[in-house]
């Protein structure tokens, strides 16, 4: 049965596709099955895999899926074997005032999933940078939430928006819903600030679990563009490490306690 893990961050670019992505692939590479979902109108998760054949679904998306116009199973596409994907489309901005409006509105995708679950031991969901109805369910449907977190002051100052959100969907549709943890994201050494937003980040949040650390990395971004994995552009990089590190840590605390 899929474990389901939201990427989010209310904040925008602060690396949610690119950990969506990589870390997919290094699951994918262990071994294990995993199920990308896109559910961001941007649809830069669904783009960086499958480039403008993204066009071709228009009628299988996650909006569709949402809206009940298409069936899960018909709606998946394959990347690889081990790594499939449940795309975005431009239309999928267009469907937020029919979802919001829906029955059920938060457990759309809650239930559109479920037929799928024991086809996957990871489902991962890539959010948009907004607080709408498409992050209400996926985090309605997710067991973990992953944070990726750029060391900024306004970073870290708006973890709590986020730590507010999932306790209101604690409340709310998801009572069992879980930090998995934050991941420090574009870091750098160049300058001092990252190290003193991280100590920042531990004494304002002590309990939030601080995962793999991601290298700030021109590879990841050149990666990303040209539609490929960190490991199929540079895969004895610093940034490739760092995301099987992640994907290890991940499999521990899911799957080990
Ligand atoms: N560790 C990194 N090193 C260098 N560039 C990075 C890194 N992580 C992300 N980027 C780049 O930063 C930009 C934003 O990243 P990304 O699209 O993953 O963020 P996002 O949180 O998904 O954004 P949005 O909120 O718009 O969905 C992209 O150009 C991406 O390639
Ligand atoms: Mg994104």
């Amino acid at each position: 049965m899929a474990i389901i893990i939201s990427i989010a961050n209310q904040k925008g670019g602060v690396g949610k596709t690119t950990i969506a992505l990589n870390l997919g692939h290094a699951l994918a590479r262990i071994g294990k099955k995993v199920l990308l979902v896109d559910i961001d109108p941007q649809f830069n998760l669904t783009f960086a895999l499958i480039g403008m054949d993204v066009l071709k679904y228009e009628e299988n998306n996650v909006g569709t899926l949402m809206t009940r116009e298409s069936d899960v199973r018909e709606t998946i596409v394959e990347v690889n074997e081990n790594l499939h994907l449940l795309p975005s489309h431009l239309n999928l901005s267009a469907k937020e005032i029919e979802i919001i409006n829906a029955y059920n509105r938060e457990r759309r995708l809650e239930r559109a999933l479920r037929p799928v679950l024991p086809d996957y031991d990871y489902v991962i969901i890539d959010n948009p940078p907004s607080m709408g109805i498409f992050l209400v369910n996926s985090l309605t449907a997710s067991d973990y939430v992953l944070i990726p977190l750029e060391l900024s002051y306004f970073g870290v100052i708006g973890m709590q928006l986020m730590f507010n959100l999932m306790k209101m969907i604690r409340e709310e549709t998801n009572e069992s819903l879980t930090l998995l943890g934050i991941v420090p994201n574009k870091f750098t050494r160049q300058t001092k600030v990252p190290q003193m937003r991280l100590r920042e980040l531990r004494e304002t949040y002590p309990d939030a679990p601080l995962l793999t650390t991601i290298p700030k990395a021109i590879s990841l971004e050149k990666a990303q563009a040209e539609g490929l994995s960190i490991f199929d552009y540079e895969p004895d990089g610093r940034a490739a490490r760092a995301f099987e590190k992640l994907a290890k840590e991940v499999v521990e605390i899911v799957e080990e306690g």
